[in-house]
């Protein structure tokens, strides 16, 4: 079975989708990741995105390797672990432009689908539903108000010694949501045949239930 978990940042899709996928056994899938990995990689490696033969040469060479590790994925990019490095606010910053290019998303297409062979799986993205799994069986889009989202932003970046403020973290928030659900390749949007739970005012504890008692 597969379960499609998307929407905009600060919904709590992780957090969600990783106790979700624990309480019923099954493999997690963070495509965010695997979009931050790259743009990781291409910042490191001085490569201009925007140069078509650079990227396609950088793409066939790109892999991303993901660990198990007690119930957490740790990501590694030629043998380097990025699991922290992918989540900075540089990342950040140039992960949705990245992620934007058609190329980038067609070249990625086959490895995200490679994890619905297997697996029971919980996959968390923005076009899981829509592009990635179309047939998957049960399909949440998640939202919340754009301040709550931008609050728990600013208070796992504050834990993490990461700074901005939350007004900050409100435009950077608002100017992402603007790219991912205005680009031509898959969209951020919700689904056909999607739940739509709005989580601004929910525990985590309770939108999970709720997921699962669509399931049961
Ligand atoms: O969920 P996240 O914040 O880690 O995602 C990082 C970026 O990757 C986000 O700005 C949009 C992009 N993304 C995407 O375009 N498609 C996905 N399936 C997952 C993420």
């Amino acid at each position: 079975m597969i379960i499609t978990i998307d929407g905009p940042a600060g919904t709590g899709k992780t957090t969600i989708a990783q106790q979700v996928a624990l309480r019923l056994g099954f493999s997690y899938f963070d495509t965010g990741a695997m979009y931050r990995a790259l743009t990781y990689a291409l910042m490191k490696n001085s490569i201009d995105f925007k140069n078509p033969k650079k990227l396609e040469e950088f793409l066939n060479k790109f892999k991303l390797e993901i660990q198990r590790d007690r119930g957490k994925n740790r990501y590694f990019v030629d043998g380097e672990e990025v699991t922290e490095a992918i989540r900075t606010p540089e990342v950040t910053k140039n992960v949705s432009e990245i992620a934007a290019s058609s190329k980038v998303r067609e070249s990625l297409i086959e490895f995200q689908r490679s994890f619905g062979k297997q697996n029971n799986l919980v996959c968390e993205g923005r076009d899981m539903g829509t592009t990635i799994f179309p047939w998957a069986e049960l399909k949440i889009f998640l939202t919340a108000r754009a301040e709550v989202r931008a609050q728990r932003r600013y208070l796992e970046w504050k834990d993490k010694k990461m700074a901005a403020s939350p007004e900050e973290i409100m435009q950077e928030l608002l100017k992402r949501d603007h790219l991912d659900s205005t680009r031509e390749a898959s969209p951020l949007k919700q689904a056909e045949h999607a739940h739509l739970i709005d989580t601004s005012d929910m525990s985590i504890e309770e939108v999970v239930n709720i997921i699962l008692s669509l399931i049961l």
